[in-house]
């Protein structure tokens, strides 16, 4: 079973089709990334799967048959479904132990919070970091706080909007370290980047939109071989 589902997802603005019948399908433990051209649809997906945008038509559903585009933003939340935007939005003025203190949500138990705190702090490699604002991170350190964010929720979809973006190189390589072991067998996680290597790095597969439509979905390798997805996207 699935642990995410697109179905035939239509998403307008106006007279156009950002997303136009677009289905596509997650696995359980899986990576995939989601490519293509600027405008092709990537956040548009995000913002339907959270709630920001509904469809015009289609479903959305997590694997317990749950579909999202009934729900409101906190419900879809509280389903587990957690997104990291493509700009780092997390509070400055806030150590990083109280920004990944939010991640856990305002009904969390203590000793809950206490546990996912050690465990994000952990993963993204910013115990160190603990009591900084901030403000005062490295961009590349906020974008792992803002990781750390969505972890300390427990989420079993973990949605990431261009994670590598302005990154240094040896940034990027130890962000696609932080996705490696977000991998579970219970979680899926969508990737949205236009990082090639990045992408090679860390997805089990990639689907490739263009103008808001599946043009391929298979391995990374398959990918840069396919004669559709140089024209459109990779070859320019
Ligand atoms: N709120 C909106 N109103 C009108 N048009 C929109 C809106 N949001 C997105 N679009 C349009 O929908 C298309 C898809 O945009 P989207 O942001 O999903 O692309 P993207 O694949 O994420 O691109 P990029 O790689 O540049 O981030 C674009 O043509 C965009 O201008
Ligand atoms: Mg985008």
């Amino acid at each position: 079973m699935s642990a995410l589902v697109i179905d035939g997802l239509t998403v307008v603005f106006g007279a156009f089709r950002a997303l136009d019948g677009l289905s596509l399908a997650v696995d359980p433990g899986e990576v995939r990334a989601v490519i293509g051209p600027n405008g092709a649809g990537k956040t548009t997906l995000l913002d339907a799967i959270t709630g920001i945008t509904r469809p015009k038509s289609g479903r959305i559903h997590l694997g317990d048959g749950l579909d999202l585009t009934k729900r409101s933003e906190a419900e879809i939340a509280r389903a587990g479904v957690r997104r990291k935007f493509q700009k780092p939005s997390v509070f400055p003025a806030l150590t990083v132990r109280e920004n990944l203190s939010l991640g856990c949500g305002p009904g969390c138990p203590a000793a809950t919070r206490s546990a996912r705190l050690a465990a994000a702090l952990s993963e993204t490699g910013l115990e160190g970091r603990a009591d900084v604002p901030a403000g005062a991170l490295a961009h590349g350190e906020k974008q792992w706080l803002e990781i750390g964010m969505v972890l300390a929720s427990e989420p079993r979809v973990i949605l990431l909007d261009e994670p590598v973006a302005g990154l240094s190189d040896a940034e990027t390589a130890r962000t696609a370290e932080i996705i490696g072991t977000l991998r579970r067998p219970d979680r899926a996680i969508l990737v949205i980047e236009h990082d090639m290597a990045f992408v090679e790095a860390v997805a089990d597969r990639v689907t490739v939109l263009h103008e808001g439509r599946t043009l391929f979905e298979g391995g990374m390798a398959q990918a840069r071989a396919d004669a559709r997805v140089i024209e459109v996207f990779l070859g320019r």
